[in-house]
């Protein structure tokens, strides 16, 4: 069998590139279904997009390489799309636009437009060995035969690493190197963090707002304490900033500052304890936790000195976590096929014509909140018509 365009892997990446690709695209994907990751995101309502999608939202060893593909296709022309197929939306916080019913939708409206687009789907398809001589051939298991095809295009849409037990797995990678694209090593990303001993335990399940900083920019967003650890929207944007054995800095009370207002109640409710003041700030049970290292005595017992010093401790609590939580859990895989290797506009390796990385396999990954799907389908797309233009 020949097709002009074999795609290995429909996610969210793939099935948009098999949308817009052309005549004779074949995709294929050992799972069951198309776009998993797609139904279960978001809480299974897929934040599909962020309105501030910009390319200092993306992490990547080359910070420009994503303009291109996301300035030429825009969180608005998805929107656009959904728009188009009657799925209604919201805007939930920080831009991040969900589905209002479900994230099946969009799963769905994919599978629409890669039928329109005549692309066929082979699900439950085992991938064996990559031959190029001039075109790809590919040993495909399908419907438990054994057959080879031939691609003039072969498109590397398998994802990262995260979340093995949804069928992810380093097959992009491994293609990739293949061919001698390098590959900027993978990590897990927007992933809880964990420490060995149980400290956390007695505060598992409270949430609160922080500000929280790895080694990159500050996130406004909530804490959550775990049994193993910390996790919560602000924790997994840090993560991806994140490498071993350093330190996190998190502001427990970023809206407020905490000296001032100790300051002040030292003033009117002298006689109060500091757990008392405090507790007007952040959660009790925090406050109960922290509270065997402050001094018992009164607010009108401390100095200003003290009590700003007090609260400077709170605005940066320093914490080394022991790990994270892998990829089991993590949303996102960072590093990826290096961008070094690839087109900006194309997303084909510029040593292998016809070869084509897209998605989260590629060394950009995106900030919590919609910005990877958008790199799925921006890459996706830019991928696509630029196959579709080559006639
Ligand atoms: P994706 O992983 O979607 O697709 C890869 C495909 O390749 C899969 O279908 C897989 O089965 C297939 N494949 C892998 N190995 C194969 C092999 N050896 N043989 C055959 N097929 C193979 N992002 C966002 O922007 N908003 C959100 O709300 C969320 N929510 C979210 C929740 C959870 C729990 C996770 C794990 C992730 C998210 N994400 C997210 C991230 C988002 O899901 C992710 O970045 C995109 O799905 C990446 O799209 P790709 O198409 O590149 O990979």
């Amino acid at each position: 069998m020949h097709v002009k365009t074999l795609i290995l892997g429909a996610g969210a990446a793939g099935m948009m590139a098999a949308a817009h690709a052309g005549p004779a695209t074949l995709v294929v994907d050992h799972a069951k279904a198309p776009g998993e990751k797609i139904r279960i995101s978001g809480g299974g309502r897929c934040n599909f997009t962020n309105l501030h999608t910009a390319p200092d939202r993306f992490i990547s060893r080359n910070p420009h390489f994503a303009k291109s593909a996301l300035s030429r296709y825009t969180p608005w022309d998805f929107t656009a799309l959904v728009d188009a197929h009657g799925i209604a939306h919201h805007e939930k916080t920080l831009g991040q636009l969900f589905c209002d019913g479900s994230a099946k939708q969009i799963v769905q409206m994919l599978r629409d437009e890669m039928a329109r687009a005549g692309a066929q789907l082979w699900l439950d398809t085992t991938v064996g060995g990559v031959i190029h001589d001039g075109t790809f051939s590919v040993t495909l298991t399908h419907a438990g035969r054994e057959t080879v095809v031939t691609a003039d295009n072969l498109i590397l849409a398998a994802g990262g690493k995260s979340i093995p037990k949804m069928g992810a797995t380093d097959l992009a990678y491994r293609i990739a190197t293949q061919f001698a694209l390098p590959v900027v090593t993978p990590r897990p990303g927007l992933v809880p963090f964990t420490f060995t001993d149980d400290r956390f335990t007695p505060l598992a399940g409270t949430a609160l707002p922080t500000r929280v900083t790895a080694d990159g920019p500050a996130f406004d967003e909530a804490t959550l304490f775990t049994h193993r650890g910390l996790s919560g929207p602000a924790i997994l944007q840090a993560s991806s900033y994140w490498s071993e054995g350093q330190e996190i800095a998190l502001d427990l009370s970023p809206a407020t500052s905490l000296g001032d207002a100790l300051i002040a109640a030292k003033q009117s409710e002298g006689r109060k304890s500091l757990t008392t003041i405090l507790s007007r700030h952040l959660p009790a049970r925090l406050v109960q936790y922290l509270s065997p290292d402050w001094p018992t005595v009164t607010l009108a017992g401390l100095s200003d000195a003290a009590l700003r010093d007090l609260a400077d401790r709170l605005h940066h609590w320093r914490l080394t976590p022991s790990g994270t939580e892998g990829y089991r859990t993590a949303e996102v895989t960072l590093g990826g096929i290096d961008t070094a290797a690839l087109n900006s506009r194309t997303m084909e390796a510029k040593a292998v014509p016809g070869l084509y990385a897209i998605g989260e396999a590629v060394d950009v990954t995106g900030w919590l909140g919609g910005y990877n799907f958008q790199w799925a389908w921006s890459s996706g797309w830019a991928a696509g018509t630029a196959i579709a233009a080559e006639n």
